[in-house]
């Protein structure tokens, strides 16, 4: 692995090395402090993040490295008109490996044509987030001793919500995985993500409610309604509160499960909850930390590649997503691929028309 844009590009032995790694920073946190020492980290956050660029940042700090970046693009030169491209060619003239957010689907993709180091997608728009699959993981194989044979909740926006299209991706490659996703008809997994569980075998039943499978649940995964992503204002209104984990509805779940979520909570989880054993969401996010440790130290420690291969310029790239990094950058080329058949956009998955 060279960049880490979407878990499913991850093959299962390598994430099995990345987790044993995890694994023992967590239990020697210590014994880590120097393996990044003079390595830099480059951390481009367009769009608004507390934990996960916190969690990056901790994370090299904690291996004995630096970091810089910014986290509000408008301080960068992104607000002057500079292309995507020149500011990772730029960019990866300078650090060692590059963690970026953005509201753009694709553009994590994009960037690692143009990088000379190693990029992470810490989140691209609605489409995936797979370094908080890695926290997931963690979590799951540390409080449940592994993944194999689970049934998943997976609750919320499972639209726009990244969290869960990364989650579901990493879960193709364990055994026996029971999918409930509980969602609103308006906001139910894209048809990407349905093409590509039906493709891979995957079990999954979608509902609407979530207390009639909340008994059948190891994990209950809540997720926010991703207002930023929303074009209609009514669309939002409609949907927000629709779900909402309370105390009493917990005592109808197994005694183990876990209610985890991704963080920030806005009113799906209520307060009481946070008391109760099961509820591991603060856990999660430290585990964030370690694993993105390990990741950064496989990322960070590599050669840099001095010449990047040159990129065809095509012709006009054709997803109509208004969210695609391609509908900014229009240098991209137009790249495909399959899903359950049909041919989609390769920088957002989206399909083509
Ligand atoms: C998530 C994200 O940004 O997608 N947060 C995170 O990274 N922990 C979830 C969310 O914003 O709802």
């Amino acid at each position: 692995m060279r960049h880490l844009i979407d878990f499913g590009d991850l093959p299962r032995e390598e994430w099995d090395s990345l987790y044993a790694r995890a694994s023992e920073i967590i239990d020697n946190p210590g014994k880590f402090i120097d393996v990044c020492r003079g390595k830099v980290s480059a951390n481009l956050f367009y769009e608004p993040s507390t934990r996960t660029n916190f969690s990056f940042q901790t994370a090299m700090l904690r291996l004995g490295g630096t970091v810089f970046g910014f986290a509000d693009p408008n301080s960068s030169s992104v607000a002057k008109g500079e292309t995507l491209k020149d500011t990772i060619k730029m960019v990866s003239g300078y650090a060692d490996v590059i963690v970026m957010r953005t509201p753009w689907e694709g553009a994590a993709k994009a960037a690692s044509l143009y990088s000379h180091v190693p990029v992470v997608n810490a989140g691209d728009g609605g489409h995936m987030h797979p370094t908080q699959t890695m926290a997931d993981l963690t979590t799951m194989t540390r409080l449940l001793g592994g993944v194999d044979g689970l049934s998943l909740g997976l609750c919320g926006d499972l639209k726009n919500g990244r969290t869960v299209h990364s989650l579901i991706k990493a879960m193709a490659k364990f055994q026996n995985i029971q999918f409930f996703l509980i969602a609103p008809r308006e906001l139910a997994i894209p048809d990407y993500m349905r093409a590509f569980m039906r493709e891979n075998g995957m079990r999954f039943t979608e509902v609407t409610g979530l207390e009639a499978v909340i008994p059948q649940l190891d994990v209950l995964y809540m997720t926010r309604i991703q207002k930023e992503r929303f074009v209609d204002p009514l669309e939002y209104e409609r949907n927000k509160g629709i779900y909402i984990l309370t105390r009493r509805k917990l005592d109808r779940a197994k005694k183990n499960m876990l209610v985890m979520h991704p963080l920030p909570r806005v009113d799906e989880i209520t307060v009481d909850v946070d008391d109760d054993p099961r509820a591991v969401y603060f856990q999660q996010a430290r585990y964030g930390m370690f694993a993105r440790m390990a990741l950064l130290e496989h990322l960070a420690l590599q050669p840099r590649q001095e010449t990047v291969p040159p990129v065809e310029i095509g012709t006009k790239p054709v997803c109509t997503n208004p969210r695609c990094i391609t509908q900014t950058q229009p240098y991209l080329p137009p790249l495909v691929k399959k899903n359950g058949g049909v041919d989609c956009c390769g920088f957002c998955d989206a399909a083509l028309r």
